[in-house]
Formats: structure tokens, sequence, C-alpha cells
């Protein structure tokens, strides 16, 4: 059966190359990187080159590069090492649930969080986060793009805001990094999270930029791995695939693979919308990361879109939540203003560096069949094909 994997915000497939980079670390290279003999040295070795990689990535020094489990990790590791009870801290309502729900425990230990809309477009005004600045704020974080509409926030803003009020500026880039280019000084974060599987590294590794001079409260007790930041014995082999990653990433702004990516995206959108009736790319005026899109197809149930086009072979999304048996639309999407109906109704896109052009077919060739049929079986779709014919 022909398949294409096209949920690539939710995790990419491992590249071989990461693979063949972990692959000796599985084995004969197993020592732990806090040893001080032979196997210690060659493990410390490698998670330092890594640490470089995941640097250069970034715009940062290794020495502000800690390694995490993951993007939760990090996005928590920056909200708890730094706010504390009496504290006010800013984020938005369009947040990735590892941030949001992490504020919603912040208010639980006694800190004040500010909730910034976004617009009908997905997009933070920054005035907005000016706005919410009080004299007891700490912490800024307002994530740099978004994984369900792939809105791109206006970091640089935001961090210049921050740095003015000399309030702490943490940023999620876990669906910005290697998608757009990042450079933290440039961003003026202090705080900066990524995570391994979105980049085509393994599930289970992550980092955290976190700049000089930035005191954190840790999150775990014990060793004294990552210069105190994050005690635990590092996971030697997820970090070298995240290096190989990291580089990997890197050089897809100039080996035409970020723009590969790009063309695959639009040729969905331009096919979609001039074939299909009664759809809509969301967020489809805003600055978008190039390998997402988020479509809306009226009176269709987006859950049962998703499951038709993977009996097809094509694997897809919606940023629907489903709490107590029941289906909620996408916190996302209502934050932006979009209707339950609405956002029930869209599915999002997202490539990686391994789709292709026939992957690309497959889904075209099956997406307005699917579409017909989901909509044959809507009441309200049948009655608007009455009234417009
Ligand atoms: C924007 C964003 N932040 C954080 C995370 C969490 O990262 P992880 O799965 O590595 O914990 C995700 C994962 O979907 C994400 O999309």
């Amino acid at each position: 059966m022909r398949r294409a994997y096209l949920d690539n915000n939710a995790t990419t497939p491992v590249l071989p190359e990461v693979l063949a980079a972990m692959q000796p670390f599985f084995l004969e290279e197993f020592g732990n990187a806090s040893s001080i003999h032979h196997h210690g040295q060659h493990t410390r070795a490698a998670v330092e080159r890594a640490r470089e990689n995941v640097a250069e990535l970034l715009g940062a020094r290794s020495s502000e590069i800690v390694f995490t489990s993951g993007g939760t990790e990090a996005d928590n590791l920056a909200l708890f090492g730094l706010a504390q009870s009496g504290d006010h801290v800013i984020t938005s309502t369009i947040e990735h649930h590892a941030v949001l729900n992490a504020c919603k425990r912040l208010e639980q230990i006694g800190c004040g969080v500010s909730y910034v809309p976004a617009d009908r477009q997905g997009i933070v005004d920054p005035d907005e986060v000016r706005r919410a600045l009080r004299p007891n704020t700490k912490l800024i974080s307002i994530m740099a793009a978004n994984n369900e509409t792939g809105v791109v926030q206006r970091i640089a803003e935001i961090g210049r805001i921050a740095a003015e009020a000399d309030v702490y500026f943490h940023t999620d880039a876990v669906q910005a990094a290697g998608k757009i280019p990042i450079h933290v000084a440039e961003w003026k974060c202090d705080l900066l999270s990524i995570s391994g599987h979105k980049i085509h590294a393994p599930q289970g590794i992550g980092a955290l930029y976190v700049r000089k001079g930035t005191l954190l409260q840790p999150l775990f007790y014990g060793g004294r791995h990552e210069r105190s930041r994050r005690a635990g014995t590092e996971n030697v082999p997820g970090i070298v695939g995240l290096g190989k990653a990291a580089e990997i990433a890197l050089n897809g702004f100039s080996d035409g693979s970020v723009a590969r990516t790009a063309e695959l995206r639009d040729r969905i959108e331009t096919f979609a919308t001039e074939t299909i009736e009664w759809i809509g790319v969301n967020s489809g005026g805003a600055l978008r990361v190039p390998n997402t899109t988020n479509i809306y197809f009226e009176c269709v149930e987006g859950e049962a879109m998703v499951i038709a086009l993977d009996l097809k072979g094509v694997a897809v999304s919606t940023g629907a939540a489903c709490s107590s048996g029941a289906i909620e639309p996408s916190h996302v999407l209502t934050a932006m203003g979009l209707s339950g109906d609405r956002a029930r109704a869209s599915i999002r896109f997202s490539l990686g560096k391994q789709n292709t052009n026939e992957e690309v077919d497959l889904l075209l060739e099956i997406l307005p069949e699917v579409v017909n049929r989901l909509r044959e079986l809507s009441p309200v779709y049948n009655k608007k094909t009455v009234v417009s014919g």
C-alpha cells in the first residue's frame, strides 16, 4: 500500500544519518559521560560535539545549551526555573500545553499569569505583551512558531520589549527549529526550547538554551550534570542524535531541503484551494513556517477525515483533543476566534525532510474524493448545495 506520512509536527522519522551517528553509542561507546576513564572520555567528547552543533543551530555558545528529555521538559525548566510565588508571567493563549499547563500550575503555586490573545490569523501582538507587563513581571514566554497553524510570531519585537522591561524572555522554538533561522541574540531571548523528535532526532531528547548569567532553579536534584542545571546521567545516544539532527537542520537552509518542503506544502495548498469548494487555509495570511498548512473543510468532521485519509494511507492530524470522551476543538484555533465548527473541520498537514512529491501526489489523488464522501454524509452540506444549487 502506498503511504504518506504528513504529520511531521507530531513527530518526524529519525534520519538514517542520525541513526548512524547514534549507533556506536548503544554498542562499543557505552560509557557514562561523567566517568574519567577512556569510555567516559569518549562519550563526553561526543556529548560536547553535539552541544556545539545544537549551539550553532541557535546562534548560541555551547556552554549555554542544557540537554533535557524533550521540549516539554525544556519548557518546564524555563518556567519553573525562573518563576516563583508572587511573580508575574506573561504567555499567550495559543501556546502548546507544555507551556499552558505549566502556567496553570504556576498559578496554583502563587504566580500571576496573563494570557495574551492571538488575532484571527494566530498572531500575538507585541503591543499586547507590552501592555500586560506589571512591576512584578518576571518572565515572558511566547512561542516562536505554532504547532497547529505554523504561524511565526514577532519574536524579535517581543524580545526587545522584554529586554527594555528587564524581564526574562523564553520562547518555545520546538516548531521553529530547522524551519526558520534562529538567532538567540537577534531574538533577544534568555531561554529557548527545542525538541529532538521534531527535527529528525529520536523522541525523548531536547535542549534548553539558557543565556549566560541566567540563574535557573533546577527541576531535578541529583548529580552536577549539565553544570548543575539538569541532574541525571546524560542520554548520550539521544544527545548525539540531536547534535547530528541539528547539523542537518542548519544545512537545510542552504542545501535546498527547507525550500523543497515549502514547495510541497504550497502544492497541497494550491491544489486544495483550487479544486475543492468551501475550504480555506487557517492563518493563510500570516507568516508561517514552510512545512505546515492548516486547512478547514466546511461540513467535514476533522476526526472522520483523519480516519478516512489514514485508511487510504495518508497520515495527518487535527489539533483536536479528546477530553472525557468528547472531542474538544483545538484550543489554538478557538483562541484565534474560529468557531468550534470550523476548528473541528480543520486538518493539519505537516511535512518533513523525508517527504517526496510522490507522497504529496497520493494525498492530492485521494483528497477531493474523501472530502466529497464525508460531505455527502453531512446534512448541513446537503442543505447548502440545495440552497446554492
Ligand atoms: C510547540 C511545542 N512545544 C512543546 C512540545 C513538546 O515537546 P516534546 O514532545 O519533546 O515534549 C511540542 C510537541 O508537540 C510542541 O509542538
